[in-house]
């Protein structure tokens, strides 16, 4: 199985949990592939038997980098495996009530990926998941993110072969 992971990153945290991912693929002896956004071809996402693809949240979405790959009119998705990651800050580590109500009602960066691959035709194997980043402005991953990370890609190994 040809596994691509397509990700964004600003300040490098997702980045460093796209590597635990590809790390995790790699102990299972799956094939695997690290791409960022701005630099991915349509021959990549057509080689992928899964895609998993991560972005950092900002403003509630994926970076513009990450939309503009999912949204290429040269790329097909169609029933391409895939599984959506970001990293986003705590709300409960938001102190104020106000903006925390904003930042859990407006969304995050993995629910646009998943949409976006929906519409086009691709099959969800893993629900998105969340690694949380801390300090200002989000800019530390919290401690053991990387190793959950290295984790999920044995979920994602026995899910895509069992959908
Ligand atoms: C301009 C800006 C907007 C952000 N917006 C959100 C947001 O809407 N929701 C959230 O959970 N985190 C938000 N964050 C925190 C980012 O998610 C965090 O910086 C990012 O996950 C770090 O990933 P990176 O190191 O790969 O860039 C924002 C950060 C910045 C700088």
């Amino acid at each position: 199985m040809n596994i691509l992971i397509l990700y964004d990153t600003v300040f490098g945290n997702t980045k460093k949990i796209a590597e635990s991912i590809a790390d995790g693929f790699s102990a299972a002896k799956a094939k695997v592939r690290l791409i960022q956004a701005n630099e991915a071809e349509p021959r990549d996402i057509a080689d992928a038997d899964l895609l998993v693809v991560g972005s950092p949240t900002r403003a509630f979405r994926p970076t513009a980098a990450t939309m503009k790959a999912l949204k290429d009119p040269l790329c097909t998705f169609t029933g391409k495996k895939f599984a959506a990651f970001d990293t986003r800050i705590d709300p409960e580590e938001i102190k104020s009530a106000f903006f925390r109500k904003i930042v859990t009602g407006f969304g995050c960066a993995a629910d646009a990926i998943e949409k976006t691959l929906l519409k086009r035709g691709a099959v969800k194997i893993a629900e998105g998941h969340p690694f949380i980043v801390t300090g200002d402005q989000g800019s530390v991953l919290r401690k053991r993110e990387t190793e959950i990370a290295f984790d999920w890609a044995r979920t994602l190994l026995a899910n895509a072969g069992s959908r």
